[in-house]
């Protein structure tokens, strides 16, 4: 029924109101407008449309150029049957600021703005034909324009002076001239000029405003209005833009700025009978397609999808990613969803272990709670852009599912479970390995393993990525215990699917890991994440829970910050950590503790942080006392004692995923 209601729209808009008006502003150009253009010879320098070419060609004497609106205005319709019975025609009205500067002399020879029922420049137009005819053209209606023209040059007899405006029909001979000297106005002195050109539908009226001074309406002034039934002269269809030319002399020729209006030519009694032949056919349309989307999911109860036809267009398009499977492959890879193989379960949804045949057998599964519909850009954004990274310490993505309202992510298995389940030293969190200790050579291999992975999301990969979840229990450990990042990003989709409906600020990252401006911002940056960082390398050398309370109310931060105060790093390490060596555990808590500092713009850069852990790069300074947390924060170059306050958006603040 919305498809109905869509094609209802859809039809009409483009069929009735779209073609019968024509309405665009471009208060300056870009580069990127000239698609919105048909051009001869006309380009976009410097942000404006330079009609004819600038100086960077050779040479710009006897030039010509012309550049419409892609799209044609409906100027007129004939009304009634038998088309003799009267015309209704368009109003308009055309601005623009025009510059014209001469480059030799007094410049030549002009420009114009031209309806015309062609939109190519005619040959041989330069010089004295101002792009609008040619010789053999001037004076006939083989291509019919009507152009008002604002002229540097007196080229002829009939040209009242090199310094006036007119109106052009099928000629540069113009009907209507009006030389501008006594306004005291100079076409050609390089300065903006701001140009209306009004049509009622009888009249057509030209304003200018010279001034730089914005107050508008009222001081324009009036050059000329006469009256033209521009339907005798033109095509139903006519382009609108601008043309212009240069002979001996030359000049530049710019438009910097145009917006254009038009009205709708259709007139109430017809509107009317235009509603009637809208309504009747897209009642009628909208009935069918109501009954069969009816009957549709009469006969397909059940096993509706979910209005993502195009999910599987939009990941395969970028193709290189993971695999699409079916539903039934991974019901039988994982026994039906069976409890017996179930890895965890967590807000999303539950992560089960699967046995596939081909090059991955065994994969893990994760199956996102199917009330997360919310979810489902995510989860697209998930596959199309996680899926492309690869990095020996990322959890690598294999493949993706998406049917019967199901939401399945296919990630490589890793045999060790995550890191949270070996670090700590209460007894709960090691249920099954108990036994594996891990030493600090490999604690060390972890933490590098994340900064490497780290380094790669901000700064190795196409696109920067934003984790927003760094803690323990997502870096996942592969059979040689080494460390994988996973689940980035799918954090952000996950609490999307818990959230009952509270619109505020979504805080992204676990308690303990999150950076304090974090709750003022609610924003994720790549310094935040290195503050989570911070914090989870803390914890891999105390072995502590970084939400634990340790005898006050301090966290972790706090604790290891004091004993930095007092001197005594030691004594933070697990005590089952003898075998590391003293000064590299005291390093490991450093760089900890730099990535902890209050204040986001004293915090090592990814790259910096693998820098250090590799000494290739000083360590850097850590205040004995932890900095207060001040916000808005200073970059380290202000001095604190200025008067200088910085928004947030000093900090290169990115969002999800930001492309470079
Ligand atoms: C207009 O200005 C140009 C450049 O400043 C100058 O060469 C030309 O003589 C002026 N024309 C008139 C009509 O004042
Ligand atoms: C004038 O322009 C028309 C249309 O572009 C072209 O057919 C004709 O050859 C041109 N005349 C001259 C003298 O170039
Ligand atoms: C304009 O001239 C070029 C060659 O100078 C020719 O190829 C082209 O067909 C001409 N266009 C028209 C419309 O006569
Ligand atoms: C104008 O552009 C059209 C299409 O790009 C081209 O066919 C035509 O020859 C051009 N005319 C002139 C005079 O450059
Ligand atoms: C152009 O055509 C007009 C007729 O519309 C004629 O009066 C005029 O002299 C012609 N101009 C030139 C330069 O041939
Ligand atoms: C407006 O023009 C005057 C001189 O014509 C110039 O002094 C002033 O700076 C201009 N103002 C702006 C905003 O361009
Ligand atoms: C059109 O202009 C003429 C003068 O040229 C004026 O008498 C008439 O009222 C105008 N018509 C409209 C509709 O503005
Ligand atoms: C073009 O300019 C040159 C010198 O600047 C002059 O000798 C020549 O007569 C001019 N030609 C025309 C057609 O104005
Ligand atoms: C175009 O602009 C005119 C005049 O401002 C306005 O009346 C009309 O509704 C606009 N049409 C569209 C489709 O925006
Ligand atoms: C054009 O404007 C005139 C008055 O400015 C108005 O009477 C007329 O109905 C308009 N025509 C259309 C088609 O909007």
């Amino acid at each position: 029924m919305n498809l109905g209601i869509k094609l209802v729209v859809l039809v009409l808009s483009t069929k009735v109101f779209r073609s019968w008006c024509l309405n665009f502003t471009y208060t300056t150009f870009y580069d990127s407008n000239i698609y919105d253009f048909n051009t001869n010879n006309s380009y976009i320098v410097k942000n404006a449309i330079q009609v004819t070419p600038d100086v960077s060609v050779d040479s710009i004497s006897d030039m010509s150029g012309r550049i419409v609106y892609r799209q044609p205005l409906k100027l007129w319709r004939s009304e009634g049957e038998s088309g003799t019975d009267g015309r209704a025609v368009a109003n308009f009205t055309s601005t623009f600021v025009l510059n014209i500067s001469p480059k030799d002399g007094p410049g030549g020879e002009g420009l114009a703005f031209v309806l015309a029922g062609d939109a190519h420049l005619p040959n041989n137009s330069h010089g004295q034909w101002l792009g609008i005819v040619n010789s053999s053209t001037n004076g006939t209606a083989r291509s019919p324009i009507v152009a008002v023209e604002f002229d540097t040059l007196k080229s002829y007899d009939g040209d009242v002076d090199g310094n006036h405006v007119g109106l052009d029909i099928n000629s540069v001979y113009s009907v209507k001239h009006v030389s501008l000297t006594s306004y005291g106005v100079n076409l050609s002195a390089a300065t903006d000029i701001t140009a209306r050109v009004h049509y009622d539908g009888l009249n057509i009226s030209v304003f200018l405003h010279w001034s730089n001074d914005t107050t508008g309406e009222q001081t324009r002034i009036p050059i000329f209005s006469t009256p033209i039934d521009l339907s005798e002269y033109l095509p139903e269809d006519v382009f609108v833009g601008f043309s212009a030319s240069t002979g001996n002399g030359t000049e530049l020729n710019c438009i910097r700025a145009w917006t254009f209006e038009s009205s709708d030519i259709i007139d109430g009694r017809k509107r009317s009978l235009l509603w009637v032949w809208i309504l009747i056919p897209s009642l009628v349309l909208f009935l069918v397609v109501a009954t069969l989307a009816l009957s549709w999911m009469r006969l397909s109860r059940g096993r509706i999808e979910d209005s993502y036809p195009r999910i599987e267009d939009q990941i395969e398009g970028a193709n290189m990613g993971p695999k699409k499977f079916r539903l039934g492959q991974i019901r039988r890879a994982t026994g039906n969803f069976s409890p017996k193989n179930e890895l965890g379960k967590g807000g999303f949804g539950t992560v089960y272990k699967g046995s596939l045949l081909g090059d991955h057998d065994v994969v893990a599964v994760k199956r996102i709670s199917k009330n997360s519909r919310q979810g489902i850009p995510e989860f697209l954004a998930e596959v199309t852009t996680i899926g492309s990274l690869h990095h020996r310490n990322l959890v690598k993505l294999i493949g993706w599912c998406y049917e019967r309202r199901e939401l399945l992510l296919v990630y490589e298995y890793m045999p060790n479970s995550s890191l949270d389940n070996f670090i700590y030293q209460d007894k709960s969190s090691m249920p099954k390995n108990s036994t594996i200790h891990l030493d600090w050579n490999r604690r060390f291999n972890i933490i590098s393993g994340v900064a490497q992975a780290l380094d790669y999301l901000h700064n190795g990969c196409e696109r920067r990525v934003l984790h927003r979840d760094i803690k323990a229990s997502n870096i996942m450990l592969d059979s040689e215990f080494n460390a994988r990042l996973g689940d980035f990003g799918l954090a952000r989709m996950i609490r999307q699917a818990e959230q009952t409906h509270h619109s505020t600020k979504e805080i992204a990252g676990t308690p303990g890991y999150m950076a304090p401006e974090t709750f003022l911002t609610g924003r994720a940056t790549v310094e935040t994440d290195v503050y989570a960082f911070g914090v989870l390398m803390l914890a891999i050398v105390c072995g502590r829970r970084p939400g634990e309370r340790i005898n006050d109310d301090s966290n972790i931060v706090y604790m290891v910050w004091d004993l930095h105060r007092q001197q005594r790093f030691g004594s933070a390490a697990d005590p089952m950590l003898m075998d590391g060596p003293a000064e590299e555990v005291e390093r490991v808590l450093l760089l900890g503790l730099a990535c902890c500092h209050p204040n986001p713009h004293h915090r090592p850069s990814a790259r910096t942080i693998w820098q250090v852990l590799r000494g290739e790069a000083p360590m850097p300074l850590v205040p004995l006392e932890r900095p207060p947390f001040i916000w808005p924060a200073m970059p380290p170059s202000f001095k604190v004692d200025r008067d200088i306050t910085l928004g947030d958006d000093q900090l290169s603040l990115i969002t999800e995923l930001v492309a470079r």
